[in-house]
Protein backbone atom coordinates (compact mmCIF):
# COMPACT_ATOMS: atom_id res chain seq x y z
CA UNK A 1 0.00 0.00 0.00
CA UNK A 2 1.17 3.43 -1.28
CA UNK A 3 1.53 6.38 1.24
CA UNK A 4 -1.06 8.68 0.31
CA UNK A 5 -0.79 11.67 -2.01
CA UNK A 6 -2.24 14.34 -3.63
CA UNK A 7 -2.64 13.98 -6.97
CA UNK A 8 -2.05 17.57 -8.89
CA UNK A 9 -3.53 16.74 -12.37
CA UNK A 10 -3.23 19.63 -14.68
CA UNK A 11 -2.52 20.75 -18.22
CA UNK A 12 -0.31 23.42 -19.29
CA UNK A 13 0.81 24.83 -22.58
CA UNK A 14 2.71 27.56 -21.71
CA UNK A 15 3.85 27.30 -18.15
CA UNK A 16 1.56 29.43 -16.18
CA UNK A 17 -0.69 26.69 -15.12
CA UNK A 18 2.33 24.26 -14.61
CA UNK A 19 3.70 26.87 -12.07
CA UNK A 20 0.37 27.35 -10.13
CA UNK A 21 0.46 23.17 -9.59
CA UNK A 22 4.15 23.93 -8.01
CA UNK A 23 3.10 26.09 -5.64
CA UNK A 24 -0.49 23.91 -4.64
CA UNK A 25 2.25 21.08 -4.57
CA UNK A 26 4.98 23.21 -1.93
CA UNK A 27 1.13 23.67 0.50
CA UNK A 28 0.15 20.08 -0.36
CA UNK A 29 3.59 19.10 1.14
CA UNK A 30 3.29 21.57 3.89
CA UNK A 31 -0.16 19.65 4.85
CA UNK A 32 2.21 16.64 5.28
CA UNK A 33 1.41 14.87 2.18
CA UNK A 34 3.39 14.04 -0.92
CA UNK A 35 2.48 16.14 -3.94
CA UNK A 36 2.14 13.52 -7.13
CA UNK A 37 2.28 16.15 -9.69
CA UNK A 38 0.59 14.32 -13.24
CA UNK A 39 0.08 16.25 -16.64
CA UNK A 40 -1.79 15.13 -19.89
CA UNK A 41 -0.71 14.88 -23.58
CA UNK A 42 -1.83 17.22 -25.71
CA UNK A 43 -4.41 17.08 -27.93
CA UNK A 44 -4.14 17.48 -32.03
CA UNK A 45 -3.08 15.22 -34.74
CA UNK A 46 -0.40 13.93 -32.69
CA UNK A 47 -3.08 12.09 -29.61
CA UNK A 48 -1.89 10.43 -27.01
CA UNK A 49 -1.73 7.01 -29.30
CA UNK A 50 1.28 8.28 -30.50
CA UNK A 51 2.67 10.04 -28.29
CA UNK A 52 5.89 8.61 -26.34
CA UNK A 53 4.61 7.48 -22.87
CA UNK A 54 6.93 9.26 -20.70
CA UNK A 55 6.85 13.02 -22.03
CA UNK A 56 10.07 14.97 -23.28
CA UNK A 57 10.06 17.35 -20.10
CA UNK A 58 7.69 18.03 -17.39
CA UNK A 59 5.63 15.57 -15.25
CA UNK A 60 4.77 12.26 -16.48
CA UNK A 61 1.42 11.70 -18.07
CA UNK A 62 -1.43 10.72 -15.72
CA UNK A 63 -2.71 7.29 -15.31
CA UNK A 64 -5.98 6.37 -14.05
CA UNK A 65 -4.55 4.26 -11.00
CA UNK A 66 -3.28 7.45 -10.22
CA UNK A 67 -6.39 9.27 -9.89
CA UNK A 68 -7.55 6.07 -8.18
CA UNK A 69 -6.08 5.85 -5.67
CA UNK A 70 -4.92 9.61 -4.59
CA UNK A 71 -6.31 10.72 -1.58
CA UNK A 72 -7.02 14.01 -2.85
CA UNK A 73 -7.16 15.79 -5.98
CA UNK A 74 -6.03 19.47 -7.21
CA UNK A 75 -7.45 19.96 -10.82
CA UNK A 76 -5.46 22.64 -12.88
CA UNK A 77 -6.16 24.17 -16.49
CA UNK A 78 -5.75 27.09 -18.96
CA UNK A 79 -8.78 28.53 -19.32
CA UNK A 80 -9.91 27.96 -22.96
CA UNK A 81 -12.75 30.08 -24.42
CA UNK A 82 -14.39 30.00 -20.51
CA UNK A 83 -13.69 26.27 -20.35
CA UNK A 84 -11.37 23.88 -19.06
CA UNK A 85 -9.12 22.73 -21.97
CA UNK A 86 -9.67 20.03 -24.16
CA UNK A 87 -6.72 18.00 -23.42
CA UNK A 88 -7.75 17.88 -19.59
CA UNK A 89 -11.54 17.33 -20.57
CA UNK A 90 -10.66 14.32 -22.79
CA UNK A 91 -8.49 12.70 -19.64
CA UNK A 92 -11.44 12.96 -17.87
CA UNK A 93 -13.94 11.56 -20.26
CA UNK A 94 -11.81 8.56 -19.88
CA UNK A 95 -12.84 8.24 -16.57
CA UNK A 96 -16.44 6.11 -16.73
CA UNK A 97 -14.83 3.44 -15.03
CA UNK A 98 -14.00 4.74 -11.61
CA UNK A 99 -17.21 6.53 -12.18
CA UNK A 100 -19.01 3.20 -12.41
CA UNK A 101 -17.06 1.96 -9.10
CA UNK A 102 -17.32 5.18 -7.26
CA UNK A 103 -13.98 5.48 -7.01
CA UNK A 104 -13.48 8.85 -6.07
CA UNK A 105 -16.36 9.59 -3.65
CA UNK A 106 -15.77 11.79 -0.50
CA UNK A 107 -12.64 12.66 -1.86
CA UNK A 108 -11.75 16.10 -1.55
CA UNK A 109 -10.49 18.24 -4.38
CA UNK A 110 -10.07 21.79 -5.78
CA UNK A 111 -9.59 24.01 -8.98
CA UNK A 112 -7.05 26.18 -10.82
CA UNK A 113 -6.73 27.81 -13.88
CA UNK A 114 -4.36 30.51 -15.84
CA UNK A 115 -6.31 32.73 -17.84
CA UNK A 116 -4.31 35.85 -20.60
CA UNK A 117 -6.96 38.23 -19.37
CA UNK A 118 -8.56 39.28 -15.92
CA UNK A 119 -12.29 39.13 -16.45
CA UNK A 120 -11.55 36.85 -19.14
CA UNK A 121 -13.81 33.63 -17.75
CA UNK A 122 -11.61 32.42 -14.41
CA UNK A 123 -14.30 31.80 -12.55
CA UNK A 124 -16.66 29.64 -14.95
CA UNK A 125 -13.81 27.65 -15.71
CA UNK A 126 -12.92 26.93 -12.26
CA UNK A 127 -16.90 26.13 -11.95
CA UNK A 128 -16.77 24.02 -14.90
CA UNK A 129 -14.10 21.73 -13.57
CA UNK A 130 -16.04 21.31 -10.45
CA UNK A 131 -18.92 19.37 -12.51
CA UNK A 132 -17.39 16.36 -13.67
CA UNK A 133 -15.72 16.23 -10.05
CA UNK A 134 -19.26 16.26 -8.78
CA UNK A 135 -20.25 13.97 -10.59
CA UNK A 136 -17.71 11.47 -9.24
CA UNK A 137 -19.03 11.84 -5.82
CA UNK A 138 -15.96 14.63 -4.46
CA UNK A 139 -15.96 16.71 -1.98
CA UNK A 140 -14.95 20.08 -3.76
CA UNK A 141 -13.00 22.32 -1.16
CA UNK A 142 -12.82 26.05 -2.61
CA UNK A 143 -10.99 29.02 -0.84
CA UNK A 144 -12.38 30.67 2.54
CA UNK A 145 -12.09 34.52 2.89
CA UNK A 146 -10.19 33.89 5.91
CA UNK A 147 -6.76 33.76 3.93
CA UNK A 148 -6.52 37.46 3.18
CA UNK A 149 -5.29 36.98 0.18
CA UNK A 150 -8.39 36.53 -1.42
CA UNK A 151 -9.45 40.34 -0.21
CA UNK A 152 -6.45 41.72 -1.07
CA UNK A 153 -5.55 40.29 -4.51
CA UNK A 154 -5.71 43.25 -7.96
CA UNK A 155 -4.92 39.62 -9.90
CA UNK A 156 -6.20 36.18 -9.48
CA UNK A 157 -7.63 34.52 -6.38
CA UNK A 158 -11.37 32.99 -5.81
CA UNK A 159 -12.95 31.43 -3.70
CA UNK A 160 -14.32 28.85 -6.23
CA UNK A 161 -10.01 27.87 -6.31
CA UNK A 162 -6.59 29.59 -7.06
CA UNK A 163 -6.13 31.43 -10.40
CA UNK A 164 -3.60 33.50 -11.68
CA UNK A 165 -3.67 36.18 -14.39
CA UNK A 166 -0.97 35.61 -16.42
CA UNK A 167 -2.06 38.96 -19.11
CA UNK A 168 -1.70 38.82 -22.87
CA UNK A 169 1.75 37.14 -23.42
CA UNK A 170 1.11 34.86 -20.83
CA UNK A 171 4.35 35.68 -19.36
CA UNK A 172 3.51 37.29 -16.18
CA UNK A 173 4.69 35.48 -12.76
CA UNK A 174 2.55 34.67 -10.36
CA UNK A 175 2.45 37.62 -7.60
CA UNK A 176 2.20 37.19 -3.94
CA UNK A 177 -1.29 36.76 -3.65
CA UNK A 178 -1.71 33.94 -6.23
CA UNK A 179 1.46 32.71 -4.89
CA UNK A 180 -0.13 32.52 -1.25
CA UNK A 181 -3.92 31.17 -2.82
CA UNK A 182 -2.17 28.34 -4.51
CA UNK A 183 -0.24 27.38 -1.37
CA UNK A 184 -3.23 27.53 0.28
CA UNK A 185 -5.28 25.45 -1.92
CA UNK A 186 -2.50 22.51 -1.30
CA UNK A 187 -2.31 22.79 1.99
CA UNK A 188 -5.88 22.73 2.46
CA UNK A 189 -6.35 19.83 0.38
CA UNK A 190 -3.93 18.27 2.51
CA UNK A 191 -5.30 18.87 5.60
CA UNK A 192 -8.56 17.95 4.54
CA UNK A 193 -7.22 14.23 3.10
CA UNK A 194 -5.38 13.81 5.84
CA UNK A 195 -8.62 14.53 8.58
CA UNK A 196 -10.82 12.29 6.13
CA UNK A 197 -8.27 9.69 6.16
CA UNK A 198 -7.96 9.27 10.07
CA UNK A 199 -11.90 9.73 9.81
CA UNK A 200 -12.04 6.27 7.77
CA UNK A 201 -9.56 4.60 9.91
C1 LIG B 1 -7.69 28.37 -27.57
C2 LIG B 1 -7.41 29.31 -26.44
C3 LIG B 1 -8.46 29.90 -25.77
C4 LIG B 1 -8.23 30.79 -24.72
N1 LIG B 1 -9.29 31.35 -24.06
C5 LIG B 1 -9.06 32.27 -23.10
C6 LIG B 1 -10.15 32.89 -22.42
O1 LIG B 1 -11.33 32.57 -22.63
N2 LIG B 1 -9.88 33.83 -21.50
C7 LIG B 1 -8.58 34.21 -21.20
O2 LIG B 1 -8.39 35.12 -20.38
N3 LIG B 1 -7.53 33.59 -21.78
C8 LIG B 1 -7.74 32.63 -22.71
N4 LIG B 1 -6.68 32.00 -23.31
C9 LIG B 1 -5.31 32.27 -22.80
C10 LIG B 1 -4.84 31.24 -21.77
O3 LIG B 1 -5.86 30.90 -20.85
C11 LIG B 1 -3.68 31.81 -20.95
O4 LIG B 1 -2.63 32.19 -21.82
C12 LIG B 1 -3.17 30.86 -19.88
O5 LIG B 1 -2.40 31.59 -18.96
C13 LIG B 1 -2.30 29.72 -20.48
O6 LIG B 1 -1.90 28.84 -19.43
P1 LIG B 1 -0.61 27.92 -19.60
O7 LIG B 1 0.61 28.85 -19.57
O8 LIG B 1 -0.63 27.02 -18.41
O9 LIG B 1 -0.73 27.17 -20.89
C14 LIG B 1 -6.89 31.10 -24.34
C15 LIG B 1 -5.83 30.48 -25.00
C16 LIG B 1 -6.08 29.59 -26.04
C17 LIG B 1 -4.90 28.95 -26.75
Amino acid sequence: MTAPYVLVLYYSRNGSTHEMARQIARGIEQGGLEARLRTVPAISSECEAVAPAIPAEGALYASLDDLKNCAALALGSPTRFGNMAAPLKYFLDGTSNLWLTGALVGKPAGVFTSTASLHGGQETTLLSMMLPLLHHGMLITGLPYSESALLETRAGGTPYGASHHAGADGKSALDEHETALCRALGLRLAKTAVLLESARG
